[in-house]
């Protein structure tokens, strides 16, 4: 064991990372899912991981995450942070398409695949989600999150935009129209479906900014505590869940 193992078994494998409304509730699931990995070191997959919120503490805490993401910026921003946190050897950026995964990853190889706000962006979903899955060993989790259908029609309508509002709760993608940002929004049951699709079994759903999005400001800034503490709170009850920003779906390649 070298001194390098031994200070990272003594501290918080996950330490470090601040947490936010947007972080927080996706982190729990995460550590859970590493401390009943018993502390083995991972093979991870960040599709999307941009500039490596995700990827570098995950790094940090001993495992190795290949970063895929279309935007070379994002993935120069990613090199320069993991150096700065030491762990440029755990941490390969790859430029390439979530839409061409399957050529890009070794099908089987990876323990724990992350895919966070990108399949509302990518041409198609089910065969991003279903390399994603075939990327899994046995056993193997997805950690995915996408955009929530419920609270954009609510924030559309609470800004007085009730005819976009109006659209995209009857759009079946989920979507304003073409000037939208995104290509499709989901909800609790679709979200799992992409999952369930591709063969994998969905253990956890949450919602992530069940609030954060609908507090004023001065209020999300002077408690920030509190409004972590209410997120994780409501994040897995319905309807609170159903109304989240963007919605946590865990799921895992059967052994
Ligand atoms: C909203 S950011 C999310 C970044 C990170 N996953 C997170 O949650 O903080 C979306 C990321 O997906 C990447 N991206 C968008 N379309 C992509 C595609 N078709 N294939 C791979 N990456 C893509 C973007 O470059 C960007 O880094």
């Amino acid at each position: 064991m070298t001194r390098l193992d031994r200070v990272e078994q003594t501290r918080d494998p996950l330490a470090g990372p601040p947490l936010t409304p947007r972080t927080a509730v996706i982190w729990s699931v995460l550590r859970a899912e590493l401390e009943r990995r018993g502390g083995d070191r991972l093979t991870m997959l960040d599709v999307g991981g941009g500039t490596g919120g995700f990827a570098v503490p995950l790094a940090r805490a001993g495992h190795q995450v290949t970063v895929v993401d279309a935007s070379p910026d994002a993935l120069a921003a990613l090199t320069r942070r993991a150096a700065e946190a030491g762990v440029a050897d755990r941490v390969r950026a790859v430029q390439g398409d979530g839409d061409a995964l399957a050529g890009l990853v070794e099908p089987g190889s990876v323990d724990l695949v992350l895919c966070h706000a990108v399949l509302e962006v990518v041409d198609d979903p089910a065969p991003v989600v279903a390399a994603l899955v075939a990327a899994l060993r046995p056993g193997g989790a997805a950690s995915v999150l996408v955009a929530g259908r419920a609270a954009a029609v609510l924030a559309r309508a609470t800004n007085g935009h009730l005819d976009t509002a109006a659209t995209l709760a009857a759009d079946p993608a989920g979507t304003a129209g073409p000037k939208d940002t995104l290509r499709r929004r989901y909800d609790a049951d679709s979200a799992a479906d992409l999952l369930r699709a591709a063969g994998a079994v969905v253990e956890e759903i949450h919602g992530v900014r069940v609030l954060a999005d609908l507090l004023p400001a001065a209020v999300a800034d002077s408690q920030p505590a509190a409004l972590l503490d209410l997120e994780q709170a409501l994040a897995g009850r319905s309807p609170y869940r159903d109304l989240a920003a963007a919605l946590h779906v865990f799921a895992r390649r059967p052994a």
